[in-house]
């Protein structure tokens, strides 16, 4: 089958690659039909993380089950289902208490639990595996395995209604979503929103449907800005000023109730090229209200090849602890649950209440994966949200 290879930094191909096959009585095989592209899989791209060359890219995958394995008794073929991104077990303590972004067995990093050792032997190399998301391979390609099936796969109603908001079900809805709960929202309050990109966007539309009285998105490229407008938000842009004080101007000087980080570790100054990890963490202990709340969806990681100092290089980001604790902000981190949303925002789809797909700006085939990742890296022509279709 055809697949998302990735070569080395900059560079992915479209490669023939074996069909995955069921390895397990609660595998399923689905044929793909839309896999995204996701700001995360820009940091492998960039070879900022422990990504080999050779893994197949995507964690954003739906599609129809095509083969179904023995012990799979809640999907059939012909099922269209999509996945969440970080596979999850729904065994272990975390799954059973619904975290399932930090299910133990899948992801050995996290413990040194005999079976996730076991798990990972018998499914595929380690070399090849997909960062902090587990033993497998993506599914930017003709078909994916899905593991521990009737766990992972949320069914969607048949036919092709809704694909697009239906897609962003995998990651970036319910990470948006995610990354507001962190923050301890309630309804009526405001909040801010770093970054609008994908993730950015999704958490903004989020605080809007969850009742925000005021939405600021802080970036600088102007289509996302715009989208900012579209669904009701204040557009801050960050190349012209500090964003704090272009928020605090604009409200007597009062600061906001919730803060989200949906930039991470790749954060950057004004002019968008000078990486600096920790501007988005100080900002937000700047802008966030005392007792309020910060929500960090966005991605930091322990160790960082590209990083711009030593002690970043190894995951130390400085940012004012003193401020934080002085003011009693919380703070919520980590890789979204993205089973305790996901059928929740998907009935929200169904009913017309949610419309996710605003941030689609492209559709394409696979086959033109290698120049989409170069335009949606560079953030130019609008790539905002790429979806593959084999
Ligand atoms: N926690 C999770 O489960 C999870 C899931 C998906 C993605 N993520 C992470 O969320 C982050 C955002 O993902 P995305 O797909 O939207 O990425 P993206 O790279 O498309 O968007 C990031 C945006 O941040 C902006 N930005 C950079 N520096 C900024 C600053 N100082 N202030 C304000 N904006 C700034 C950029 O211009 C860009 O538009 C990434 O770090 C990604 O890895 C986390
Ligand atoms: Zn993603
Ligand atoms: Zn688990």
């Amino acid at each position: 089958m055809r697949a998302v290879v990735y070569d080395n930094p900059f560079s992915v191909s479209v490669q023939k690659v074996p069909k995955p096959t069921i390895l397990h009585p609660d595998d399923v095989i689905v044929k793909i039909t839309t896999s995204c592209i996701c700001g995360s899989d820009l940091h492998m791209y960039e070879g900022r993380t422990a990504a080999q060359p050779g893994i197949v890219f995507g964690h954003e995958n739906m599609g129809i089950v095509d083969e179904v394995g023995l012990g799979v008794t809640l999907l059939k073929k012909g099922d269209r289902v999509v996945m969440p991104f970080n596979v999850a077990c729904g065994r272990c303590l975390n799954c059973e208490v619904g975290k399932t972004a930090f299910c133990t067995n899948v992801n050995p990093g996290f413990s040194d639990v005999t079976l996730g050792r076991v798990l990972v032997d018998s499914c595929t190399s380690l070399s090849n595996s997909y960062v902090a998301m587990g033993p497998y391979q993506g599914g930017q390609a003709e078909y994916v395995r899905v593991p521990f099936a009737d766990f992972n796969a949320l069914k969607l109603p048949p036919g092709t209604q809704n694909e697009e908001d239906f897609a962003l079900l995998a990651d970036i809805f319910p990470t948006g979503w995610h990354g507001v709960q962190l923050s301890g929202f309630k309804p009526g309050e405001s909040i801010v929103v770093f970054g609008a990109g994908p993730v950015g966007l999704m958490a903004a539309y989020s605080a809007v449907i969850r009742g925000a009285s005021e939405v600021y998105v802080v970036d600088r490229v102007p289509e996302r800005l715009a989208k900012t407008k579209e669904i009701g938000c204040i557009p801050i842009d960050f190349s012209q000023s500090d964003p704090v004080k272009q928020i605090l101007d604009r409200r007597g000087g009062m600061e906001v109730d919730r803060g989200v980080d949906a930039v991470g570790y790749q954060a950057t100054t004004g002019d968008g090229k000078t990486e600096q990890p920790n501007v988005v963490l100080e900002a937000l202990i700047r802008v966030v209200r005392p007792t309020g709340g910060l929500g960090i969806p966005g991605l930091y990681v322990p160790s960082d090849p590209g990083a711009p100092d030593s002690a970043s290089a190894k995951g130390y980001i400085s940012f004012p602890f003193g401020k934080l604790f002085e003011k009693g902000l919380t703070v919520g981190t980590g890789q979204c649950n993205v089973k305790a949303y996901n059928r929740y925002l998907r009935d929200l789809i169904i009913a017309g209440k949610a419309k996710p797909s605003f941030v689609v700006s492209h559709n394409i085939s696979l086959d033109q994966a290698a120049d989409a990742y170069t335009k949606f890296d560079k953030r130019i022509d609008g790539y905002t949200k790429v979806l593959l279709h084999p």
